[in-house]
């Protein structure tokens, strides 16, 4: 059986010349939860972007049985839903409603159904009222959270979240921890928190300078490596 993410030998450089994956090797299967662990700097947000053809290097990628490649990328991108590791980044519409709307318009729901949703995925994440807000007005765990829905809200089939809880307080972390480990989507779950990747993924990979240098169980590659404060 096919995976949901295969990816082989994905080498990448940036125009600075700066070679940032050399080599990365994973896959990930239906239904896995998998923590990217490793050292700022070791190309694990430059992986993520090559999941939806963001950035692309050399070597073989497939997601959801396609190649990644431009005639796929709008069905990859609704099959994909990566939170970046900066929410600015990923908000710009001029309302909170509209923001998290736009990905279910994209993907063809009419106006109704494209709100139905935004509002369940933001009920989702916590957040109740406040629609009309402006998401640049938002603090900055009110954004991670509202980037979050935009990303449910497309209910994509894997869940790719770049440092989801840099911006979150203790309660919200819980809560998305919660809502996580109800969610039946495959996840790749960038973090430097461990307490959080042990309680939501069994399995760990390790990047280390641009490849990935381990790949086993989350608990074994934490105390390898001594990813703990
Ligand atoms: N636009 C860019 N141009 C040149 N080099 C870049 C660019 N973006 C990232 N890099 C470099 O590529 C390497 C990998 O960066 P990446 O953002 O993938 O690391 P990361 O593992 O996600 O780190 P962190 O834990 O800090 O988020 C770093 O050395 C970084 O400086
Ligand atoms: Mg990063």
């Amino acid at each position: 059986m096919s995976c949901i993410v295969e990816a082989a030998g994905i080498r990448f450089r940036y125009d600075s010349g700066f070679e940032a994956l050399r080599g990365v090797d994973f896959r990930l299967c239906a239904g896995e939860s998998v923590a990217v662990l490793g050292p700022n700097g070791s190309g694990k947000t430059t992986f993520l972007l090559h999941l939806n053809g963001i950035l692309r290097g050399e070597g073989q990628l497939r997601v959801c049985g396609m190649d990644v490649e431009p005639r796929h990328f709008a069905a990859i991108r609704r099959k994909v839903g990566i939170l970046f590791q900066d929410p600015e980044d990923q908000l710009f519409r001029p309302t909170v409603l509209e923001d998290v709307s736009f990905g279910p318009l994209q993907a063809g729901l009419s106006k109704a159904s494209a709100e139905t949703r935004a509002k369940q995925a933001l009920a989702q994440v916590g957040i109740h009222d406040g629609w009309t807000r402006a998401p640049y007005h938002l603090s900055g765990g009110e954004k991670q959270r509202v980037a979050l829905a935009g990303i449910l809200a497309v209910q994509p089939e894997v869940l790719v979240l770049d440092e989801p809880t840099t911006h979150l307080d203790p309660p919200a972390r819980r809560a998305l921890l919660d809502l996580l480990a109800t969610l039946p989507q495959a996840k790749m779950i960038v973090t430097h928190d461990t307490s959080f990747a042990r309680a939501l993924c069994p399995r760990a990979v390790f990047f280390e300078s641009g490849r990935i240098a381990a790949d086993g169980p989350a608990e074994e590659i934490i105390r390898r490596f001594r990813w703990e404060i």
